[in-house]
Formats: C-alpha cells, sequence, structure tokens
C-alpha cells in the first residue's frame, strides 16, 4: 500500500542549499512530492488553504480521477457495481477490499441481520428529542452512543481484531438503517417498525420507513434498486470532507462509533452532503415564487458567490459527476416505473440545460454533482426533505468504516495534527488596567470569597 518511489524533486528556498525531496507515484500513476523531512531540513511548512494540493494519506480503497470522470472502488468502476451488484455487497468490498464470495456474502448477510436492532434502552432517546430536531442531529447523537451500549471497540477496550472490527462495521451499517427508520417514525407520530429478518437490506429500510399497521407497505422491486444505486453511488468518495473528518478525528485513538459521528456532522453541511436537501429546497421555491430557471441562473451569476445553485460544482470534478450521471438514469427510471411526473424535475432539467451552455459555468468546470437529482428519486420513494442527508450517510457509512479502518492499519499511522503560519500580534503583556479584580487587591484588604460559579 506504499507508493512507488519516482524520482526526486528539488527544493530551493535561497537559504543555502537546495534541498531534495522524494517524489512518490500511486499505482494510477498520481504524482505526490513526499514532504515528511521538509521542516527538519528546512525549517519551512506548507501552507495550502482548503488541502487543494495536499494528499493526507496514500488509500487502495477508491480512485477518482476528476478531470477525466472517472470513479472506483477498489479497482471496479461504480457504473458497474451499480448496475451488477447490492449496497451491502459494495460496502463488504470497501471495508474487506474484496468483493464477498458466497460464503462471505451469507455471512456478511447474517451478521447485518443478527445487529439490526439496538439496546431497547435506546429507544427512549428518540421520544428526549424536541419534535423539530434535525434527524443528521439525531443520528449524530445516536452513533456516538452506541459506543456506551457497545463499548467494544472503545480505546478502553481495544480489540481490533478483524473479526471485531467487521462486527462493529456491520453494527453500524446495520443498526444506523434501524435509527434512520425510527427518527422517521418518530416525527410523524407512528410506532416504530422493527428490521425483518426475511428481508433484504434495503427492502428492510423502505419497509421500516412505509409500514404502518393501518397500512402495509407493497415493496416495489424498481424503488428497491434506486435505493441501492443511491446508496452504492454514495458509498466512497476517498478524501472529502467527512472521510477527512472521520481519519482526523478516528487519528487520536477514537472508537469506530465517535470517529463517524464526527463525520456525520461534517457531512450535514450545505457544501457537502447537505447540499442534497438545499438543491431541493432551491427547486420548491424557484416553484413557490414563479421564479424560471433562467432567473435563477442570472441570480446566482449577479451573486458574487452568494447565492448557489445547489447540486452544482465539485471540488475534484472538472468535468460531470460519473455518480449524477448513472442517478440521473435512476432518476428517470424509477418515476416512470411509478408513473410520476415531477415539476421540480422538469425544473431541474431546464436549469441543467441553461447552466451547461452558459459561459459562467462553462468558465468555472460547473456540472451536476451527486446531490442534483437525488432528492427528485428521494421525494418520489417518499422520504422527506430533511432526510435526505440521513440518506447519504447511510450510504457513506461504509467508506467512513473503511477509511477508519485502513488508517488504523497503515503502519505510518499518526495523529493527525496540522501545523499553521501564525499572523497574530507578537509578545505583549496585560497592563495593570486589565488585571482580573481577583489579582489588583491592596495588600491587606481582605481576600474576595470564590465565586460559586465561574464565567
Ligand atoms: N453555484 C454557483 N457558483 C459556484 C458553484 C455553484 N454551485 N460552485 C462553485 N461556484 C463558483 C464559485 O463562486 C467560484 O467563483 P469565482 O471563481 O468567481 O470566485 C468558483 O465557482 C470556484 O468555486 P470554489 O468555491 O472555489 O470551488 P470549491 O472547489 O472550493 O467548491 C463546492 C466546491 C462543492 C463547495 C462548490 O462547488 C459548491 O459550493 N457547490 C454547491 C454545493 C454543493 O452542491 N455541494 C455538494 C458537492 S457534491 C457532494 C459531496 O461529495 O460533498
Amino acid at each position: 500500500m506504499n507508493p512507488t518511489p519516482s524520482g526526486k524533486a528539488t527544493l530551493d528556498l535561497h537559504r543555502g542549499a537546495p534541498v531534495e525531496l522524494p517524489l512518490v507515484e500511486g499505482s494510477e500513476g498520481e504524482t505526490a512530492i513526499d514532504i515528511t523531512t521538509l521542516r527538519k531540513s528546512t525549517g519551512a511548512i506548507t501552507l495550502d488553504y482548503g488541502y487543494l494540493n495536499t494528499g493526507s494519506c496514500a488509500s487502495a480503497i477508491t480512485f477518482l480521477d476528476g478531470e477525466r470522470g472517472i470513479l472506483r472502488y477498489r479497482g471496479y468502476p461504480v457504473e458497474e457495481l451499480a448496475e451488477k451488484s447490492r449496497f451491502v455487497e459494495v460496502a463488504y468490498l470497501l471495508i474487506n477490499g474484496k468483493m464477498p464470495d458466497k460464503r462471505e456474502r451469507a455471512e456478511w448477510s447474517l451478521l447485518l441481520n443478527r445487529h439490526s436492532m439496538f439496546h431497547e434502552d435506546m429507544r427512549h432517546f428518540f421520544y428526549r428529542f424536541p419534535d423539530q430536531a434535525h434527524p443528521m442531529a439525531i443520528l449524530s447523537a445516536m452513533v456516538v452512543s452506541l459506543s456506551a451500549f457497545y463499548p467494544e471497540l472503545s480505546q478502553h477496550h481495544d480489540d481490533r481484531s478483524e473479526e471485531a472490527i467487521n462486527i462493529a462495521a456491520t453494527r453500524l451499517l446495520s443498526k444506523v438503517r434501524t435509527i434512520a427508520a425510527f427518527s422517521y417514525k418518530k416525527s410523524i407520530g407512528e410506532p416504530f417498525v422493527y428490521p425483518r429478518h426475511d428481508l433484504r437490506y434495503c427492502a428492510n429500510f423502505l419497509n421500516m420507513m412505509f409500514h404502518s399497521p393501518v397500512n402495509p407497505y407493497e415493496i416495489h422491486p424498481e424503488v428497491v434498486k434506486a435505493l441501492n444505486v443511491l446508496l452504492i453511488m454514495h458509498a466512497d468518495h476517498e478524501q472529502n470532507c467527512s472521510t477527512s473528518a472521520v481519519r482526523l478525528v478516528g487519528s487520536a485513538r477514537v472508537n469506530l462509533y465517535a470517529a463517524v459521528s464526527a463525520g456525520i456532522c461534517a457531512l450535514w453541511g450545505p457544501l457537502h452532503g447537505g447540499a442534497n436537501q438545499m438543491a431541493i429546497e432551491m427547486l420548491e421555491e424557484m416553484q413557490a415564487r414563479g421564479e424560471t430557471p433562467r432567473q435563477l441562473i442570472e441570480r446566482v451569476k449577479n451573486s458574487k458567490g452568494q447565492t448557489l445553485l445547489y447540486g452544482f460544482g465539485h471540488r475534484v470534478y472538472k468535468q460531470y459527476d460519473p455518480r449524477a450521471k448513472v442517478i440521473k438514469a435512476t432518476c428517470d427510471r424509477v418515476l416512470k416505473a411509478l408513473d410520476i411526473r415531477d415539476p421540480l424535475l422538469d425544473l431541474a432539467l431546464e436549469l441543467e440545460a441553461l447552466a451547461l451552455k452558459d459561459e459562467y459555468f462553462i468558465a468555472r468546470n460547473l456540472y451536476p454533482n451527486v446531490d442534483f437529482y437525488s432528492g427528485i428519486i428521494y421525494r418520489a420513494i417518499g422520504i422527506p426533505k430533511d432526510m435526505f442527508t440521513v440518506m447519504f450517510a447511510l450510504g457513506r457509512l461504509p467508506g467512513w468504516i473503511a477509511h477508519w479502518k485502513e488508517s488504523h492499519e497503515d503502519p505510518r499511522f499518526k495523529l493527525q495534527r496540522p501545523r499553521q503560519i501564525y499572523v497574530g500580534p507578537s509578545l505583549r503583556h496585560l497592563t495593570p488596567s486589565q488585571y482580573s479584580s481577583e489579582y489588583t487587591r491592596s495588600p491587606g484588604a481582605p481576600v474576595a470569597r470564590p465565586p460559586s460559579t465561574h464565567a
């Protein structure tokens, strides 16, 4: 898993002799300057806002080429996985590095079924959240709480054997699905529907979401397929913001649940996974205001970066996001199968067509991303918009787990702790008028009683 040495780069800081830094190459020919010894040999560090040029690790999980629109999990193109496999198999692939054989698939399913319930005491948590609580707040809190109920992978019970990690992984995959469905049921005041061992992962989730004692849910195979595709498309995306959060928080050797909870919080942001909810709300607002796609495009362009076209643009894709292509095709299929005509889809299609021809978007390489069409499918399936990012989290779990696992197995594992360039005031001292009153009493004056609370 080490990158291959591929030469040397020379760095001249004009402070003495130039230094040589090793060049390394990944398995797809990506080049990096290895600066491990930079500060030691030169005293300088690198400064890279937003990490546009910085690799934080070598990883064998996902290959992404943003210029060519390529995304592969463990070497397999995502398009092929979406067509020929199920989400739980892709989860196994990401976490264990290979597609499961027949026996492994059966064992994996058994583990997923065995761990689908959570401790009954955790059920009470749902009743303590305010009615309007965002499901991502509930999800992150519930996931970190799992470490209290299932402490096997905590820093005090350091069993990181493959078996322990697979149990924790299936526990997370299975329980997060149950937590997501329960939080929805709580939000609409319906009784919880427990997981069923006779149903597969996605069908089980849909049943837990939409079955009710008075209205049995009919599982539509096209909806199950669409959900599998969506979760596969979200399953990993190398060093994105939430995965980097999982790696960084995990690098303090915190347990898997706490690290994943940090990832969930990062994903919630509107620039990251929260963009799927923002994109649908943007389309809904357009519809409510009677704003045309052309008017929105003009508003975005004139806003000087203040108004974004949500579901567009990406840090690494400089052409069409391959996930968006698959999701757009799935969207067409599922709407047709369910015989749904969604006016928001018409707005989205028109927006895309205009943006792809517009100089502003062309010059900045702004194309639809994974979040542009996914919300239309979720709406068609019946998933409410504040659950969209929860769905993204459910899909991204295998990626987070795989990266947490990989980083802990890496012989170069290190606490992640970036440096900075300090630009604040130089050394200065407090003047007497700035001293706290506790330290300004005149000699011999009575000592003030300590306050009962501290500011
Ligand atoms: N709408 C309008 N203008 C945009 C957009 C957009 N969606 N995205 C980028 N730009 C503009 C930006 O204002 C800037 O313009 P200028 O050069 O005039 O200052 C230029 O394009 C470059 O943008 P940037 O913000 O420097 O690019 P970035 O790589 O830092 O940002 C991004 C990537 C995803 C944060 C950004 O494209 C964005 O905010 N998109 C909307 C939110 C969104 O859909 N996020 C989901 C990303 S995919 C899911 C995931 O994996 O997270």
